[in-house]
């Protein structure tokens, strides 16, 4: 089956992932993607979490931070600026503390705890996921093309649900932490106990919505995930540890797309030892490939003469990967 045809037949999947090592050509196949689709008159949203800004780079448009910026007719980018939505989240928190507790300032030592809540990984991570959250649940486009970050850090996202709860009980905690300073606030205020915790309640409602949103990434009728690799034995090794993680958290495969494939041409053209030992290696690796992973392999991607970057490029590379031939 090829690309085109998965994307026929499956009109229903409209949140489209793209995962692999880095390096590799997410980036780049969800550009090309992005435009195929746009192409096809579908209004489509490509966006990413990537501090590298690397949808910047290959649409020659600086968009980072910048919400949802027009490439062209029905074709969307979108980066979203992790460290602002992080500093979003403490601000949050803060406001939260002195509304309920009525202090005028933050305690030191509750800000040295915010502070270090938001260094954790899981603390990032959520900050991240809420800003995919918004993204994903507005639900203005007709597909969302999701350019993950490298393998083992899509990984969260797609477990997002646990890390988020990890969150929820440091939160927790910190709650408690207040209650001591609420006991003494109230004393000395004289005010009356605070009825529900709201805290927990907006955090419940927060994890509501993650819920929403990684089913909706995880459901096999709603989403492809489709995994990059290129012909290299180490590539091959670490693709197929990751599919069965990724199995085991439910993310609903779609297929392989093998990158960089040197042109087969070449070995009847007049080429240097060195070319034509990288022909062969390449070779045995892509039978390895087709071995492996079978019917699943859904197309491959020639190494190209430059860089994709720019629409001249991507159109060049939507052609190759959605083309009728
Ligand atoms: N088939 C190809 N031919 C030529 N250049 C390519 C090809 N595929 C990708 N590239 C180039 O390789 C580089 C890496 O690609 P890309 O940024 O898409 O990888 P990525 O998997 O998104 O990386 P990261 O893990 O850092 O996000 C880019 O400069 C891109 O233009
Ligand atoms: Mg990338």
């Amino acid at each position: 089956m090829s690309l085109r045809q998965v994307f026929a037949e499956n009109k229903e999947r409209r949140y489209v992932m793209f995962g692999g090592k880095g390096g590799l050509g997410k980036t780049t196949f969800s550009a090309a993607t992005a435009y195929w689709l746009a192409q096809q008159g579908y209004r489509v949203l490509v966006f990413s979490v990537d501090p590298q800004a690397s949808l910047s780079d290959i649409f020659q448009r600086d968009i980072f931070g910048k919400g949802a910026v027009e490439i062209m007719h029905n074709l969307y980018a979108q980066e979203i600026d992790a460290d602002s939505h992080i500093k979003a989240y403490q601000d949050e928190i803060r406001k939260k503390i002195l509304d309920m507790y009525g202090f005028d300032h933050v305690p030191e030592e509750i800000e040295n705890y915010i502070q270090a809540a938001s260094a954790e990984p899981a603390m990032e991570e959520s900050a991240i996921f809420d800003a995919v959250v918004d993204v994903v649940v507005k639900g203005d486009y007709d597909y969302y093309i999701y350019d993950l970050v490298p393998l083992g850090h899509a990984l969260y996202y797609l477990s997002m649900a646990k890390v988020y709860d990890e969150w929820i009980n440091k939160i927790t905690k910190l709650r408690e932490e207040m209650r001591e300073h609420e006991v003494m606030v109230a004393r000395i205020k004289r005010e009356k106990e605070i009825e529900q915790d709201q805290i927990l309640n907006e955090l419940q409602y927060i994890r509501q919505r993650i819920n929403a949103s990684s089913s909706i990434l995880t459901d096999r009728a709603k989403a492809a995930f489709f995994f990059v690799l290129v012909p290299e034995e180490m590539i091959i090794l670490d693709t197929q540890k990751a599919a069965e993680l990724f199995a085991k958290f439910d993310v609903p495969l779609a297929g392989y797309i093998v990158n960089r494939v040197l042109p087969a041409e070449l070995a009847q053209q007049d080429i240097p030892p060195y070319l034509r030992n990288r022909l062969e290696m390449q070779h045995g690796w892509l039978e390895r490939i087709h071995k492996t992973f079978g019917r699943q392999v859904l197309a491959s991607v020639p190494e190209l003469e430059r860089d994709v970057t720019g629409l001249p490029m991507i159109e060049k590379l939507s052609n190759i990967m959605y083309g009728e031939a």
